[in-house]
């Protein structure tokens, strides 16, 4: 067979936000208020693990109109500022923007009827923007956030009634948006054992063992929207494709050490098990295993294992910011909302927020993934969040970001070398936003910085940084000069 050399032809350029990092306008248009709204800010730049919220910090956010304590509520304003931004984008030369719709605009509350028109009138008018630049679409259908009424009323994900509040979310999209070709139905699904932030469950007050039930629970019930889902997406629109999304962390072993190689192993599979139940269809048995271990008792139904079996994803996306290394006793450490796993990488260099940037691992986890499960792979997050500054002459020297892009983009041509198919890369972001875990704004990823800081001060002005005329220069050449 031919050896591919470099990027084909059709490789999608591309770029990632998603809504409640970057639209504000939080009660614009009958907008609901979201789990994502509830977000406090964190100023802990080392947090290695989103706090729980409790019953009272959800209950006061709840009744709160305060926007600075919870920056997504005001997010970049992309809600008014989309078509100066994805003009911007534009002029990038990227080829897919990966965006998520707020559910919460379309379902307020997710209890209602018949959507909200107004919010689908936004995303109307969004998706009329990018086919004028002939951006393709890639739509997260669920990117960290769902109607905080869901919370109240079912206790999120943990609940089973919370699938059909989404299938009909789902419905109201496939039908309205033919020309979306690459859905994916939940953000970095493995994040749900993290908790709140993720699911909607509100487990706090709950013992360690309580928290693990409901949120491999909250896991199972979204596994199973996510099968109805592309079930539903068959009937009305056959072409369309679904991918799963996962945060891949591949763990290596501290030490060639035999516990700890085997440690890594059955760590890395607690990450990959995601990947296995929806690819592959089915529970595979390790997990079945460490339920029993655990003592949880799920409801997991033959219909449900019936329907996961006959719809799995078409392709796999995920995101890749780092890896982690463990060793026998380094696992027995982590707890279930750990962001950043076992120590510190002696080889590796970390970035202001001690995630630790590692490109080789790159081709690693396309390896590992490939190999795995031969379904087609979509790189849908990958970037380094940084402190910039601004010069006088309003220039913002991004090296740092250039490197780090480089290096992966790098691993990335290798691996289309190595002939694994990998439909496209969507780097996070093209626009500085507020960060998911910290609530943020001075955590900056973008090729496009924004003139505001954590208080929410600033102009909104946009100015291109280095990185931004690297990356358009990268597309245009089809990554022939990396
Ligand atoms: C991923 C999320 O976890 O990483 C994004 O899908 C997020 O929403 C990104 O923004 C970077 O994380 P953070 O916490 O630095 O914004």
């Amino acid at each position: 067979a031919n050896i591919t050399q470099g990027f084909p032809d059709d490789f999608l350029w591309g770029s990632a936000i998603s809504a409640n990092q970057t639209e504000g306008a939080w009660q614009v248009d009958d907008k609901g208020l979201s789990t994502a709204d509830i977000m406090r800010r964190i100023t802990d730049r080392q947090n290695k693990a989103l706090a729980p919220i409790t019953k009272a910090d959800f209950d006061q956010a709840y009744r709160s109109k305060d926007v600075e304590q919870y920056p997504k509520r005001r997010g970049i304003d992309f809600y008014h500022t989309y078509p100066e931004d994805i003009a911007l984008l534009a002029e990038m030369g990227i080829k897919v923007l990966r965006f998520s719709i707020a559910w919460t605009r379309i379902f307020p509350t997710g209890l209602e009827e018949e959507p909200n028109l107004a919010g689908l009138a936004y995303y109307d008018r969004i998706f009329a923007e990018l086919a004028k630049y002939d951006i393709e679409p890639l739509v997260t259908i669920s990117h960290f956030e769902m109607p905080a009424m869901l919370c109240i009323k079912y206790q999120g994900w943990a609940s089973r009634e919370v699938i059909t509040a989404f299938t009909k979310f789902t419905a109201v999209l496939f039908k309205r948006y033919p020309q979306v070709k690459y859905w994916l139905t939940f953000n970095e699904i493995n994040t749900s054992l993290w908790g709140f932030h993720e699911t909607g469950v509100l487990d706090a007050e709950k013992t360690s063992q309580e928290q693990l039930q409901l949120r491999y629970q909250a896991v199972h019930y979204q596994f199973v929207a996510s099968a109805l889902v592309i079930q539903q997406l068959k009937q009305i629109n056959p072409q369309a494709q679904v991918g799963a999304m996962l945060a891949r962390m591949q763990t290596y072993a501290a030490t060639a050490k035999p516990d700890d190689v085997l440690a890594a192993q059955e760590t890395d599979r607690q990450n990959l098990f995601f990947l296995d139940v929806q690819a592959r269809g089915e529970y595979p048995s390790y997990m079945n295993r460490y339920f029993k271990e655990q003592a949880l008792d799920l409801d997991i139904t033959l219909a449900d294992q019936a329907i996961i079996a006959q719809y799995p994803v078409d392709f796999i996306s995920f995101s890749y910011y780092m890896t982690t290394i463990v060793d026998e006793e380094s696992r027995h450490q982590q707890a279930a909302g750990n962001m950043v796993v076992g120590k510190a990488n002696p080889y590796l260099k970390a970035s202001a927020w001690g995630w630790q940037i590692d490109p080789i691992g790159l081709r690693i986890t396309l390896n590992t993934l490939w190999d795995r499960y031969q379904k087609p792979l979509f790189i849908v997050e990958n970037g380094l969040g940084a402190l910039d500054q601004v010069t006088n002459d309003e220039q913002i020297h991004d090296d740092y970001r250039i490197s780090y892009y480089q290096q992966h983009l790098q691993q990335l041509k290798l691996s289309l070398e190595d002939g694994i198919p990998i439909l496209g890369y969507t780097s996070w972001s093209p626009i500085d936003c507020i960060s998911f875990s910290t609530s943020e704004m001075s955590k900056r990823y973008g090729f496009i910085y924004v003139d505001l800081d954590d208080d929410g001060n600033g102009t909104g002005q946009r100015l291109k940084k280095d990185s931004f005329y690297w990356y358009k220069k990268v597309i245009a050449n089809n990554g022939a000069d990396l």
